[in-house]
Order: structure tokens, then sequence, then C-alpha cells
């Protein structure tokens, strides 16, 4: 009889509010280790859009979770500008997915149960060799509780609204800093509060605040976390960056 060791493929969970640079965080490790991305807010909010196509209202809560079953997404590397594109029924909705509007949408549908469990073996689907970075709300709670890895990030609300703001008006996009705030604060509260997999740090989770960080020491932190959890990755890193000499 032959006995075959299970594979353990590795996965860090990043999960924290909106703007917490939770993104970054987690496609610089990407980057860094060579390893799959999830990130799975682009699942809900490639959901809202599916919805909003076709006609599906944010309260029909059946045809939904339908509709997150069957949800025609795929995610492109785009060799040119060396960004990840998203293709919802086979239209490229990158720039869209971004909006204030599908945030707060992505938000809504997020709290319904069947909407969470018809995007769940989706979501497990990515756990691929050789690891897997997953950027969410619950992705150390309820999707990858085996993580050897959690971080939760957390900012003051003021600050991510004013880093969205610097963001928004970067790519000439007109915006009001009470709107935006106003915007965060009823997102966190409805992430946080909801019935179903709300926003709340993992058991074990690391916890950063990066309220007075900046990116490039949130992204140390995160790599100094790896480090002491996967020591053997660091002698294979895709690049070497400032980070190190830092830590
Ligand atoms: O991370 P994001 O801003 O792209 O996510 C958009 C919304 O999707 C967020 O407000 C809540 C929901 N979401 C979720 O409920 N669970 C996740 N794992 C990821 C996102």
């Amino acid at each position: 009889m032959s006995t075959r060791t299970p594979i353990i493929i590795p996965v860090i969970t990043v999960d924290g509010p909106s703007g917490c640079g939770k993104g970054t965080l987690s496609v610089f490790l990407a980057k860094q280790l060579g390893w799959h991305l999830l990130d799975s807010g682009a699942l809900y909010r490639a959901l809202s859009l599916a919805a909003k196509s076709h006609s599906v209202e944010l309260d029909n809560y059946s045809a939904l979770e339908v509709l997150g079953t069957y949800l025609d997404i795929r995610f492109e590397f785009d060799e040119t500008s060396h960004k990840i594109h998203a293709v919802l029924e086979g239209q490229d909705v990158t720039q869209e997915l971004r909006t204030e509007s599908c945030g707060s949408d992505a938000s809504k549908i997020a709290a319904i149960p069947g909407v969470r469990k018809a995007l769940f073996e989706r979501q497990r689907a990515f756990l691929e060799l050789p690891g897997l970075i997953a950027d969410g709300r619950d992705m150390g709670t309820v999707i990858f509780p085996e993580a050897q890895l959690k971080i939760f990030l957390e900012a003051d609300p003021a600050i991510r609204a004013k880093r969205r703001f610097n963001q928004l008006q970067e790519m000439g996009v007109n915006a009001n800093l009470d709107d935006l705030f106003l915007e965060i604060s009823q997102r966190d509260r409805r992430d946080r509060e909801r019935l179903v997999s709300p926003l709340v740090p993992a058991e074990g989770a690391i916890i950063i605040d990066s309220s007075n960080l900046t990116i490039d020491e949130v992204v140390s932190q995160g790599m100094l976390l790896v480090s002491r959890v996967f020591p053997d990755l660091m002698a294979n890193l895709k690049t070497k960056s400032g980070w190190l000499e830092r830590i």
C-alpha cells in the first residue's frame, strides 16, 4: 500500500477594508514570490456588473445566486501593459470594475449568503502551486482558513478616503472628499456588520495599521512576515528590492 503525502499549497491571505493598501501589498507579494493572485473583490465587483447588464436588481437574491454560479469572468495578463485585465462575458471591464459605484454595489451583493456560497469554489480553485496570495475580506476566516500566514490591514477611514481622493485626482477623475469618506464609511459598516463572512481579522492574523505608513513600509512589513513564515522562499525571490536593506 502506497502512502502519499498530500501536497500542501502555501497560501497567504491579505484581508482588510478598502483603501488600506492590501491590493498593492498583494500584487507585490505575488510578483516577488511568483505566486498566483486572487483579487476576490473583483469577483463581487464583476457580479455586480453582470447583474446590471442582465437587468437583475440587487435585491433579487435567487437571480444573483444563479448569476454568481455561472459568472463568465476571466483575468488575463496583458504582456504589453503588464497589467491584469478583467474580461466579463467577453468584454474588457477593467476600468468599470474600479469605480466607486461598482464597489458599493459589490458590497451590497456580497452580504447575500447565496452569492458568497456561489463564489466559494471559484475562489478555492485559485489555490495552485507554487502558492497563492488571496486578497479580500474573508480570505483568512472562511475561504482559506488553512493559510500559513494571515495578514489583516487596517487604516483610519479618513486617511483611506484621502488616499482614494488623491488616486482619483491623479487619474483626472473629479471627486469630493466628503462623499468619498461617507461612501467608505458606509461600505465599511456593511462589510463589517453583515451576518455572513463579515470583515474581521482571522484568528492568528497579524494586524498591520497602515494609517501612518507609506506603501513601501507596508510592503517591507509584509515581506518581513513572509521571511519569518517561509524562510526557504527568500533565497528564490524574483527581484530584490529596497525592503531587504530596511529590515
Ligand atoms: O476589495 P474590493 O474593494 O474590490 O471589494 C469590493 C466589495 O466586495 C467589498 O466592499 C466587499 C466585497 N467583498 C467581500 O465581501 N468579500 C471579499 N472577499 C472581497 C470583497
